[in-house]
């Protein structure tokens, strides 16, 4: 009598056992497949850098961004979506994409157009300096991305509130092409630190 209780709570205990098994997977397998960011064209036709009276920056860089969401059961609501780019540590320009706000369905990819165009104070030290005229001198600068996004996350018809997820990075070696015509040589390049799903950031 007892020995046939013990084993009705082990089976029980197994059947729980199973089901947290089963809703831990079933949460990794939604969050686990974050979408995944490229640089698929970058397009950079100025980059000059002005010591002599004001110190500025010249820049003219426009980019194409592909996200692709293979997450077969997560949409993901882009609110906002800001590009900062960089160089040698120094933001020198930022813009808000005006194809946000959008959805993206499961299975679905989409390309955005970035353009930075304009000039910027800028103040590089030495070894900065005799950085950037090495990267004149291969006429390939080494500009960093940083894309800050505000999202709502879809889970089924369940929709999360926005927060902004942590900062995804580019890391990007564009050619100056002065020809605009030709092509100018960029590397599709994938982006990392993608954490949209499995981390709210701030
Ligand atoms: C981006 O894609 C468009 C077509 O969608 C193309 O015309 C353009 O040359 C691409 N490259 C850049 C840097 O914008
Ligand atoms: C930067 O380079 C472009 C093209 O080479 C030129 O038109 C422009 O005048 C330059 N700007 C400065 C401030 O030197
Ligand atoms: C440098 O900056 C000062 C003050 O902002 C401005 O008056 C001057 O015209 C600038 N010089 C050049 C060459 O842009
Ligand atoms: C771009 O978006 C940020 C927040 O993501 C906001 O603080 C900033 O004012 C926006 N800039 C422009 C020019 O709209
Ligand atoms: C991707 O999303 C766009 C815009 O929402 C839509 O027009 C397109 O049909 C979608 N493509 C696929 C394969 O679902
Ligand atoms: C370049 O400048 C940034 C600040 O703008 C600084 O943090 C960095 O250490 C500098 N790098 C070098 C190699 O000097
Ligand atoms: C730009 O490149 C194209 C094709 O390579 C060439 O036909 C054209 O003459 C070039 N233009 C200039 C201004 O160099
Ligand atoms: C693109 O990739 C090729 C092959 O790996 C490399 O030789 C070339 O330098 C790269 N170009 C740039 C601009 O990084």
């Amino acid at each position: 009598m007892s020995g046939g209780c013990a084993c009705c709570f082990c089976l029980l205990c197994n059947t729980f056992l199973c089901f947290t098994l089963a809703f831990f997977t079933f949460c990794y397998i939604l969050t686990s497949d974050e979408p995944k960011f490229s640089i698929t064209d970058a397009s950079l036709t100025q980059f000059n850098f002005t010591n002599t009276d004001n110190s500025t920056l010249h820049y003219n860089l426009a980019l194409n961004i592909t996200i692709r969401n293979s997450n077969k059961m997560v949409g993901i609501y882009y609110r906002r979506i800001q590009v900062i780019a960089n160089y040698r540590q120094k933001t020198f320009a930022m813009v808000n994409l005006t194809s946000a706000p959008f959805y993206q369905g499961h299975k679905n990819t989409t390309t955005l157009h970035a353009v930075f165009e304009g000039q910027q104070l800028a103040v590089f030290g030495e070894s900065n300096i005799s950085q950037l005229n090495s990267d004149t001198a291969a006429s390939i600068y080494s500009i960093d991305l940083q894309l800050a996004l505000q999202v709502r996350a879809r889970y089924f018809s369940f929709k999360t509130a926005e927060y902004s997820s942590s900062k995804i990075d580019c890391k990007l070696q564009v050619p100056l092409s002065l020809n605009e015509t030709s092509p100018s040589g960029f590397n599709v390049t994938m982006c990392g630190n993608v954490h949209i799903l499995t981390d709210r950031g701030d």
